[in-house]
């Protein structure tokens, strides 16, 4: 069964351009099995219509306080009661600053400050208006009050520009409340989905991170791949997601989940991830290269699984080809991002990584040694020595997760006028200034 069956969600629409999408969401909402009630605000009704809106959630729509029949049928703070979640899409600026401050003066805002299920926000606004310390701070407000944020995503916008402020798809709003209600939110302590807060330094900013091994088949049930477990990539995804990043990650097949709020791009052999990455990488501020990427696939893959009696009588003979090298490719991008390796190394670490960030055209590799039992693959704890052309700094062993905080810390301090100037470089206005 559907986390979402029978659960009750109220679905606040503010007057956004996003309310066009509302309908869509209302609809995978209930197809998820879950009720709908839907308040709009006054100016929701100018981009999308209450009419349409009852249809697809099969539930009269409220949007005012002042209705003494809807009152009678079910009143504000009865609605309030009523739902498990609420979720407002779109959430303009407007509504996160009445929301910030408690403002009743309308019927999303009286059921928000009466109810005490979890709120989860939807934001969507122009990429100045989300970024504007009006805005900031409201978040901030709103994030010290446990309310979760979803989205929004970096994108082109309605206004023509592009950044931060387009609201999450319908779909990817579903999941999110599927998450929320999964971990059994409700009534509880509100945590935010998405960190919020002061400490944001990748707000607006996209990471692609590729993660995990690959498989390079065989035949059709065998394969080459190698013990990487991937949890050190994910580590970093979530580490980049909790910095306001948005993050897409390309992993081979592991068995760690994804962190909410980040894109999966699942792939298996090299060549997938090549392609993949080639996709994502150009536009981005950074891409840390993770993956334990096969360096040799078989030359042919046998459509028909090999039988014992295939064999010739000096054994069974694998001719492999190199796979193309991904994070050299990226690097090699004109416009590319800031561009990190990991290197899992043996013996001479330091001198090997070192010739691998030159050879692959890298701004910074990740060096660590497999040769030791306590950390690496698999384990939950790793140590590593950060290298840039000019300097390294040593990172103890610590959890994966610290690990990769203390990474990208470093990467933001060494790198952040870069990723600036490629946020101003999506932006013509940005650019001007
Ligand atoms: N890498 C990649 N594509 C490949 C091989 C490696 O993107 N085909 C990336 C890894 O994700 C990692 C970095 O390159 O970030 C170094 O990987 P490593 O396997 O240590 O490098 P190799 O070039 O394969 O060197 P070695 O001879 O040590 O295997």
């Amino acid at each position: 069964m559907n986390v979402l069956t029978g659960r009750r969600i109220l679905v606040g629409v503010s007057g956004g351009i996003a309310a066009y999408k509302t309908p869509e969401l209302v609809r995978e909402l209930r197809r998820a099995g879950a009720e709908v009630q839907v308040v709009m605000t006054r100016s929701a009704a100018q981009f999308v219509t209450a009419t349409s809106l009852q249809a697809v959630s099969g539930n009269p729509v409220r949007d005012t306080l002042w209705d003494p029949a809807a009152e009678a049928q079910m009143g504000h703070i009865e609605l309030a009661r009523w739902a498990d979640l609420i979720l407002i899409a779109p959430a303009t600026a407007d509504r996160l600053a009445r929301l910030a401050h408690g403002f009743a003066d309308d019927l999303l805002g009286a059921i928000c400050l009466a109810s005490t299920a979890p709120i989860a926000l939807a934001p969507a606004m122009n990429h100045v208006m989300w970024q504007a310390p009006a805005t900031r701070r409201n978040l901030e407000l709103l994030a010290a009050d446990g309310v979760h944020l979803i989205g929004p995503e970096v994108g082109d916008q309605a206004c023509g520009e592009t950044g931060p402020g387009r609201m999450s798809e319908p779909a990817d709003l579903a999941r999110a409340v599927t998450e929320l209600l999964a971990q059994g939110l409700e009534g509880t302590a509100r945590a935010p989905v998405h960190s919020i807060g002061q400490n944001q330094p990748l707000l607006g900013h996209h990471v692609v991170i590729t993660a995990g091994p690959t498989r390079e088949a065989i035949d059709p049930v065998r394969f080459i791949s190698n013990h990487s477990s991937g949890k050190q990539g994910y580590a970093l995804a979530a580490a980049a997601l909790a910095a306001g990043a948005r993050v897409t990650l390309i992993s081979g097949p592991v068995a760690e989940s994804v962190p909410v709020g980040v894109t999966l791009v699942a792939v298996e052999s090299a060549r997938d991830m090549h392609a993949a990455a080639l996709t994502a990488a150009p536009g981005s501020d950074l891409f840390i290269a993770v993956a334990a990427v096969a360096d040799y696939r078989p030359s042919t893959v046998a459509e028909q699984k090999i039988k014992k009696t295939d064999r010739k009588e000096s054994g069974l003979s694998l001719e492999l080809v190199e796979n193309p090298d991904i994070v050299a490719a990226v690097a090699a991008l004109p416009d590319a991002p800031v561009v990190v390796g990991f290197a899992a190394e043996t013996h001479d670490a330091l001198a090997h990584a070192r010739g691998k960030l030159s050879r692959k055209g890298l701004d910074a590799i990740v060096v660590n040694d497999v040769s030791r039992q306590d950390i690496g693959f698999g384990t939950d704890e790793n140590a590593a020595t950060l290298i840039w052309a000019d300097g390294e700094i040593t990172l103890p062993k610590q959890s994966k997760a610290d690990l990769s905080r203390a990474i990208l810390d470093t990467l933001i301090e060494l790198f952040m006028p870069r990723f600036v100037r490629q946020l101003a470089n999506t932006n013509p206005d940005n650019a001007a200034k």
